[in-house]
């Protein structure tokens, strides 16, 4: 037994520790539980009672020299190993990234048109996206049998004789009935959101898009005033040289109603692919708020006047970024969105 002990003694100090594969082998051969140094202890039980103790300390002794052996050259490697600092930090490796989320696109371009209404007294305003049919139809005075009410068109979530329908909001406007059902006038708001419609899915159009609404209701309110907001906010948004164009127009809820037109802000007006060659591109819908949508909504239409506007977003936003496809606006592909971090 000491033969064996002063064996291993002497093997330990005759080892040379120079690389981590070294290091490993050494533990492996002495301190683990299975090593030579554990398997004398097991030895113990089988001698004479009245010896151990002699024994016991030699093997104690015999298990520190290895695990000091062991610590001293795992220091010395790790000091040694040149890049790596006492603390066992390798400076020289890159830093980790971390990935920085950003803005959507079409967030950044809502973001533009909500500062310039803000900035003429506008306040923002939301509604549901799952909404009645009646505020989404009849309070906004659509005929019963508008085609905008048909399956074609609309996304129904529940349809039954006698109750209103539940619907995905085809447009932002029923936001505009259920401001002007809490508010009085004066009301100065817009209303950013999603909006769905049932169309055949293309590069051009997709089933959810964005629109933003606008409202305003107060004494002697207009066309003229409508006409200078929306070119104020023109000039804002795509060039103090664009040039305006309102067309006649009819959307059931406003009366007149217009369609506005820029100038295409791409060629300048002289025609190109995106503009059709026409040198101008549809904007919004717009118009002075019908006196029916008014008494709907509990405001005095003798009292009161207003306008509304209406517009997409999206199409905006491909056109900004020069993006072909209203699709990658949905898909939430990392790698797209990662092409407009700020
Ligand atoms: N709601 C219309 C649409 O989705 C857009 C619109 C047109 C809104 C005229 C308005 C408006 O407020 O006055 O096509």
């Amino acid at each position: 037994m000491k033969e064996s002990v002063e064996a291993i003694r002497q093997e330990v100090n005759a080892v040379t520790i120079k690389s981590a594969g070294e290091l490993e082998a050494f533990r492996l051969r002495f301190l683990v539980r299975k090593g030579c140094v554990a398997s004398l202890f097991d030895k113990l039980r089988e001698i004479d009672p009245a010896e151990r103790p002699e024994y016991g300390k030699l093997l104690n002794d015999l298990r520190k020299a290895a695990e000091r052996k062991y610590e001293e050259a795992r220091k010395e490697l790790e000091a040694s190993s040149s890049r790596k600092t006492r603390h066992g930090i390798d400076l020289t490796l890159p830093g980790r990234r971390r990935f920085l989320g950003s803005e959507h696109p079409v967030q950044q371009v809502l973001g533009d048109m909500k500062r310039i209404f803000s900035a003429m007294g506008f306040t923002i305003a939301t509604g549901p996206e799952l909404e009645s049919g009646s505020n989404n139809f009849d309070m906004l005075n659509f005929p019963p049998d508008h085609p905008a009410r048909d399956m074609q068109d609309t996304f129904f979530i529940r349809r039954r004789d006698g109750e209103d329908d539940i619907l995905l909001r085809t447009h932002t406007s029923p936001v505009q009935i259920r401001v002007m059902l809490e508010e009085k006038p004066p009301i100065r708001v817009i209303c950013p959101g999603k909006v769905y419609r049932n169309e055949a899915i293309s590069a051009r159009s997709y089933c959810v898009f964005h629109q933003l609404e606008g409202l305003y209701i107060d004494r002697k309110v207009s066309f003229a005033d409508l006409k200078a907001t929306i070119f104020s906010f023109t000039k804002q948004m795509f060039g103090s040289d664009v040039q305006l164009r309102f067309r006649p127009s009819f959307f059931p809820f406003t009366e007149p109603s217009a369609e506005v037109d820029v100038s295409c802000y791409l060629c300048g007006g002289k025609g190109c692919r995106v503009c059709k060659q026409s040198g101008w591109l549809e904007i919004m819908g717009c118009g002075m708020v019908h006196p029916n949508v008014m008494r709907n909504c509990g405001i005095d239409p003798d009292d009161y006047s207003g306008f509304a506007f209406g517009m997409g977003v999206d199409r905006t936003t491909l056109l900004r970024y020069r993006i072909d496809d209203i699709r990658l606006l949905f898909e939430n592909d990392i790698r797209m969105l990662e092409q407009f971090s700020q």
